[in-house]
């Protein structure tokens, strides 16, 4: 097996039927999670990749041994309630909903985004199915460990160039073709795999008419231009929103 990148040996699943499994694990959870397997999507979950206050991410195996990503959003928290103004002027949802329906929203969201960039050629993990609160996506390995973060690799300045540039490139095609602004990007939610980047983390993203569509994308770049200049990357946010052209941004969608 695989090496556990962080120290989760504390959210043992127990068996179902039994009281508390975890704090994400509700009742509803449940049944999809059991549904998800009924369906073969996969076989078993094995262990968290990461515990987060938004969503848990588990690695889970398919009867054919496979990986797969298994997103679970939290329910029982009050964090989602800020995501209304991301969904809300997104053409595509146009019931935000509340409370438990506001996460599903968010969900759907999510995997909508993602389908769409893996469809435009987009380096994200394949999407693969959604249920409610669930999101199950490729898993995203690297030598045979679940793929670090970009934050947590020691790379020398001409590899950080590299990643750099390949990222501007990801944008323009972002940007221009599949029409999104990733809304969180930075490296915390870069995964390195064999040394290509891959973005994840997309559920905040938005189509290019979303009213908060600028100043996301802005935020992006500013992100980028941070954590690049900081490795020795010499960059500008002038630099990059040349090379994508902001002028044709708001084109149709
Ligand atoms: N497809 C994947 N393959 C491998 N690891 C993944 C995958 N998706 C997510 N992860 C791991 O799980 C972590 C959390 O995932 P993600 O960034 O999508 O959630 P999040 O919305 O940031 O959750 P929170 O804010 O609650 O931490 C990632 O930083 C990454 O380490
Ligand atoms: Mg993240």
């Amino acid at each position: 097996m695989s090496k556990k990148p962080y120290d989760d040996q504390d959210d043992r699943i127990q068996i179902p039927g039994r009281k508390t499994i975890d704090e994400v694990f509700d009742e509803s959870t449940l049944k999809v999670l059991y549904r998800l397997m009924s369906q073969d999507v996969f076989e078993y979950m094995d262990y968290p990749i990461s515990t987060g206050k938004e969503a848990k991410v588990f690695r889970g195996v398919t009867r054919g041994g496979d990986t797969v990503a298994i997103k679970i959003m939290r329910v029982n928290t009050s964090i989602f309630r800020d995501y209304r103004q991301y969904i809300e002027g997104d053409y595509r949802f146009k019931k935000v909903g509340r409370g438990r329906k506001l996460i599903f929203t968010w969900t759907r969201k999510e995997f909508s985004n993602l389908k769409r960039m893996h469809e435009g050629g987009l380096r994200v993990p394949r999407p693969i199915t959604f249920a409610k609160n669930v999101i199950v996506m490729e898993c995203l390995e690297s030598q045979g460990n679940i793929a670090p973060m970009l934050k947590y690799l020691k790379l020398d300045t001409d590899e950080m160039q590299n990643i750099h540039d390949i990222l501007v490139e990801y944008l323009y095609t972002l940007i221009r073709e599949v029409k999104l602004v990733h809304g969180d990007l930075s490296e915390y939610n870069i995964l390195m795999v064999e040394g290509e980047p891959y973005m994840i983390d997309v559920s905040q993203s938005v189509p290019l008419t979303h009213p908060l569509a600028q100043d996301l994308f802005e935020r992006d770049v500013d992100n980028m231009v941070r954590y690049f200049s900081s490795n020795g990357v010499e960059t500008t946010r002038e630099f990059i929103i040349d090379k994508i052209r902001m002028d044709e941004m708001y084109e149709d969608d």
